[in-house]
């Protein structure tokens, strides 16, 4: 139906689709990323801790290294945190701009927690040589920042998938109400854990300047207590993944969203046999195929998430259109009467009254553009403003289309004559 087209949520499927494939690639960088970082910075926090409290020489270079991984680099942070982050919050606010939804508005709030976290991280690897408490304490507060940063962000993305419900949601309590919110975040937290484990022992040993120099004491605690870690959380994260599909509402589902979803789980099952390997064998040998699993188990996650997402909004963009037609129903005035067409400015006030105005004013933008702005094209040429809103075509890039509102030709003469003589007397 024309109609339907007309409210869709954004102008080209091209665009639209480039911008979702970028999307997923976004997540793909920067989750795995922010995952080794929540991570790395929570066990050192945990190793500086129990080093103050009994001095440990193990535990105080474990929880230098930790925090002194590439991870926190900056043109790595910036790489792979930042950039990606803004780049999301941008295509969200692209996706939903004409759903209406108070959660895009959550996401930005989002992004305050994350960046204050991400400096507190930062000014905690910095200090960390201080050895202080307070340097501890900024460290601590990162992370929980971090933690509700992405709760937010989380839970506002997981609300997506219930477009009936989003009036519902104006506060950000109310985001909390989910629990299909919760789920998803459970899984982003235990696989943050998982992937940091993971890292703790590739990347510590393959990547790390000073690594000659470590003890064989050393090398031996943190790889087992990376493998340990990322086998652990890595068996956690299926459950909390399909507690996460099971509060899916109906509209998600699909068979390609089963299907990825199963994917994930043996690629998960994978990861854990090569753990339990490295755990026998005692060696780094897979360090790298384990590290390319969760990057590929990661991919799944985000590609399973996108489907269900996708699911979701087309029956959001049903929602909005069946809204959209019951309203121009509505307001449509009945038909047929035959008028005197352009100078029935009496008539025409009262369409522009009862129907134009529900997205147009003389003097501002609501949906539609002001008047005042976009009548001057027309003023010598009204059959050229009668011949648009008759069957309307795109203009503006920046709005949304203008809906084909079905009025009879003199109605439309009659709204475009009292236009043009409102416009001329009284906003030129
Ligand atoms: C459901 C909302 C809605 C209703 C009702 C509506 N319009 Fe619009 N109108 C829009 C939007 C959105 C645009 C911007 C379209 C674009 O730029 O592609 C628009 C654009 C226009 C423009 C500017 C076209 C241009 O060249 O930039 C005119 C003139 C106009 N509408 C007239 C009317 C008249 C007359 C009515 C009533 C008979 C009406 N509209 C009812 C939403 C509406």
């Amino acid at each position: 139906m024309e109609l339907i087209e007309q409210f869709a949520l954004v102008n080209t499927p091209v665009f639209l689709k480039t911008v979702k494939m970028l999307l997923a690639v976004m997540y793909i960088i920067h989750l795995p990323y922010i995952g080794m970082l929540l991570g790395n910075t929570l066990f050192s926090l945990i190793f500086n801790a129990m080093d103050k409290q009994q001095p440990n020489g193990l535990h105080a270079t474990f929880s230098r290294r930790l925090i002194d991984s590439v991870a926190f680099r900056k043109s790595i942070s910036l790489v792979f945190g930042v950039l990606p982050l803004m780049v999301i919050t941008l295509i969200y606010i692209q996706i939903l701009q004409s759903g209406g939804a108070s959660t895009t508005l959550f996401l930005i709030y989002s992004l305050v927690p994350i960046v204050l976290g991400l400096i507190a991280v930062n000014v905690y690897r910095i200090t960390f040589s201080q050895r202080s408490y307070l340097s501890i304490l900024i460290g601590a507060a990162g992370i929980g920042l971090l933690l509700v940063g992405y709760f937010v962000l989380i839970a506002s993305v997981a609300r997506f998938h219930e477009p009936d419900r989003w009036k519902f949601v104006t506060s950000l309590t109310s985001l909390l109400v989910s629990y299909n919110a919760i789920g998803n975040y459970l899984t982003f937290l235990m696989a943050s854990l998982a992937i940091s484990g993971a890292g703790i022992v590739f990347f510590i040993f393959k990547w790390q300047n000073d690594s000659e120099n470590d003890t064989p004491e050393f090398q031996r605690y943190a790889r087992q207590f990376g493998v340990i870690i990322s086998l652990i959380f890595t068996l956690l994260i299926p459950i909390f993944l399909i507690f996460s599909f099971i509060t899916l509402p109906d509209v998600a589902w699909s068979n390609s969203m089963m299907f990825s979803g199963i994917l994930v789980i043996i690629v998960l099952a994978i990861i854990s046999l090569v753990l339990t390997a490295m755990l026998q064998r005692n060696d780094l040998k897979y360090g790298i195929s384990l590290f390319v699993l969760f990057i590929i188990a990661y991919s799944l996650l985000v590609i399973t998430n996108a489907i269900t997402r996708e699911n979701s909004l087309v029956e959001l963009s049903k929602t909005i259109n069946l809204k959209g037609e019951a309203m121009l129903a509505e307001l449509i005035p009945e038909r047929g009467e035959v008028g005197s067409g352009l100078t029935d400015y009496a008539r025409g006030e009262d369409i522009y009254k009862r129907i134009c105005s529900t997205c147009h004013r003389f003097d501002k933008q609501i949906v539609g553009p002001a008047y005042n702005t976009v009548l001057g094209k027309y003023e010598n040429d009204i059959n050229k403003l009668v011949a648009f809103v008759s069957k309307p075509t795109k203009v503006n890039p920046d709005l949304p289309p203008m809906p084909n509102l079905g009025l009879k030709i003199n109605d439309v003469e009659a709204a475009a004559g009292y236009l043009i003589k409102t416009y001329q007397e009284e906003y030129k």
